[in-house]
């Protein structure tokens, strides 16, 4: 077996994966295998790269890096216990335990959760709903606290090499290690699940993430939005059934942006399941077929994307009166309020008020019109709507 193919990580006290420079809170008794990109060395006498620290490895977790290392890509794409769920999450809870002083914080507090195959999912939420604990959850860089995860049918306990090997994350955080460049990383990545050599696309994989010419630059010198496509590509090197982008087009340009939502779509027309957060919700809605919005670590609302636009009965009408008018429309069920250039904006509640009857209302005010439009609920007052001063 290749040792440098292996990256070793440790779960901090709170349950988070860290997986660069091992530090001295490690002890045997919380160190073990994750993916990342940290190539492992230990005190057996094998050896690293520069710049890392070696250190001390249980016998069970030296096991657990053979698990890892070991996975073939054939287990990787064999089928599995399925049913349509990529992702099935019950009674899902955090506890992140607080240190030096801090009081712990229940970051998710009991998620229920499926996420079908095939879909492209967003998970919506404001800054600390717990987005990123799941999503690290799902990756394994986070213990839970309780609860069962289920990725691509297969348990996260009982079978945590299959499950992790259906799945690919691209972190909300940077994690590259500066000296490995960027073909070096997916090469390292492809390593540590199991690849082939024949298998590996990292030039297809470097092409499609537009880092062909920075294929031989060292991490450390690619700008903040190249690295955030490198680790797109670190996702996607052992052909995972579901990829997981966590705020995957925070601080990248137009351009790629676009270039990014246009790879993502490709992948889900090839059948791959696509989880994404984002904050920028005009994104999500034209991105997600299905999304849940998560606040203060619980799930508030789970639909499909239409319906959840739909679910907003609060519409309002705005009329550009021919002349201005003397008198304003007064009518039940209809508010009023004055925009600038003299237009009026009708707010009203589609379930008990038609537009017909918001258009006597101004007619009886002797307005005639000489434009008219509606204002849509657009994802925005929907989240506005779940997640405010709560
Ligand atoms: N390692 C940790 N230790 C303690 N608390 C943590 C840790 N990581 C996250 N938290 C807390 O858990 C809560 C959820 O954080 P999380 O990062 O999951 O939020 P998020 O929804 O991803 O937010 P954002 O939109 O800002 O990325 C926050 O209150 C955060 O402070
Ligand atoms: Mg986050």
């Amino acid at each position: 077996m290749d040792v440098f193919r292996i990256t070793i990580a440790a779960f901090d006290k709170s349950g988070v994966g860290r997986n660069l420079q091992p530090h001295a809170w490690m002890t045997a008794g919380n160190v073990t295998a994750v993916a990342g990109d940290f190539v492992g060395v230990n005190n057996y006498g094998f050896g690293g790269l520069d710049g890392h620290r070696g250190f001390l490895l249980s016998v069970a977790e030296w096991q657990a890096m053979n698990y890892l290392a070991n996975m073939s890509e054939a287990a990787s794409r064999s089928k599995s216990a399925m049913t349509s769920n990529a992702i099935e999450i019950s009674g899902l809870r955090k506890i992140y335990r607080g240190s030096k002083g801090e009081p712990e914080k229940e970051a998710l507090k009991g998620i229920d959760l499926n996420i079908p195959q095939g879909s492209v999912f967003g998970l919506l939420g404001p800054n600390g709903a717990g987005k990123s604990t799941l999503i690290n959850i799902l990756a394994g860089l986070v213990l839970k606290s309780e609860g069962k995860v289920k990725i691509w049918g297969f348990d996260q306990d009982e079978n945590p090499r299959m499950s992790r090997a259906s799945i690919g994350v691209m972190p909300q955080e940077l994690n590259l290690d500066p000296f490995f460049t960027p073909r070096g990383a997916l090469e390292v990545q492809a390593g540590l699940y199991g690849v082939a050599a024949k298998d590996r696309d990292s030039d297809g994989i470097l092409k499609m993430i537009g880092l062909e010419d920075k294929a031989e630059a060292y991490a450390r010198t690619l700008s903040g939005g190249m690295r955030r496509r490198l680790l797109l590509g670190k996702a996607l090197v052992h052909h995972p059934h579901i990829l997981v982008l966590d705020e995957p087009t925070a601080g990248v340009d137009i351009e790629l942006r676009q270039m990014l939502w246009e790879n993502v779509r490709k992948l889900n027309r090839q059948g791959m399941t696509i989880i994404l957060t984002t904050h920028y919700l005009e994104e999500a809605e034209e991105m997600c077929d299905e999304i849940a919005i998560i606040n203060h670590g619980e799930v508030v609302a789970r639909d499909t994307t239409a319906n959840l636009l739909g679910s907003l009965d609060a519409k309002t009408m705005v009329i550009q009166p021919s002349v201005p008018p003397e008198t304003l429309p007064d009518a039940a069920g209809i508010t009023v309020e004055k925009r600038a250039g003299g237009a009026i904006a009708l707010g009203y509640n589609s379930k008990t008020t038609t537009a017909e009857q918001v258009l006597q209302a101004v007619h009886a005010a002797g307005i005639s019109i000489s434009d008219v439009k509606t204002e849509q609920a657009d994802l925005e007052d929907v989240f506005l709507d779940l997640t405010r001063s709560r």
